[in-house]
């Protein structure tokens, strides 16, 4: 059964060729971001994990750092402020084999879930930056739409969503 657990150290090289496989050079964490960003805030990061034959494989995942901005920034790609009242959501990523069977919508409540009950101090938002296309997905998740984002994050435009805790 797929399941969902912390990223770990181990799984950093195979999420960096999912970020590959998934994103445009310009929008997709690099190895060192992500390792770092499992080193400072290990339950804020998590795999999806699909059972193979013998052993398993990472087939998904979601990154964020902490924040104090209101909505996602550069400032809060680069580094994770521990003590953020805010959660940045950076990545949602499935393979596309495994994709179109709810597990992007798995990986966002389980983070959900995490700011509700165990992650201390507890988060006021999570907030992303969507591509047009996908706002109707945040939407469906419980995600509200801001507006155009201020943030210049590779060649496109953004737009702010939010999801209050
Ligand atoms: C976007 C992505 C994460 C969706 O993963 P997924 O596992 O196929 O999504 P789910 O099956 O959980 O879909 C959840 C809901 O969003 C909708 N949805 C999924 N992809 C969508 C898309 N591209 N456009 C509009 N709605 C979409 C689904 O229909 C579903 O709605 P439902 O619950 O009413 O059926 C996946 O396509 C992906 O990895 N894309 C490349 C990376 C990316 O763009 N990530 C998002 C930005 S960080």
């Amino acid at each position: 059964m797929v399941c969902i657990r912390n990223l770990e150290k181990k799984d950093v090289k195979e999420a960096a060729k999912l970020e590959a496989s998934c994103f445009p050079e310009d929008e997709r964490a690099s190895e060192a971001k992500i390792r770092s960003r499992v080193s400072n805030n290990q339950a804020l990061q998590l795999g999806l994990i699909a059972p193979t034959a013998n052993t398993s494989m990472l087939i998904g995942h979601l990154l964020t750092t902490r924040t104090s901005s209101d909505f996602v920034t550069m400032e809060s790609m680069e580094k994770n402020d521990s003590n953020g009242s805010n959660v940045a959501l950076h990545s949602v990523t499935v393979h596309p084999a495994h994709r179109g069977q709810g597990y992007a919508r798995k990986l966002i409540e389980e983070l959900i879930f995490r700011c509700q009950t165990i992650i201390t101090p507890r988060p006021k938002r999570v907030s992303l930056l969507a591509h047009k296309e996908l706002i109707p997905m945040y939407e469906k998740l419980g995600f509200s739409l801001v507006g155009k984002s201020e943030c210049q994050f590779g060649n496109s435009e953004w737009h702010d969503m939010i999801y209050e805790l």
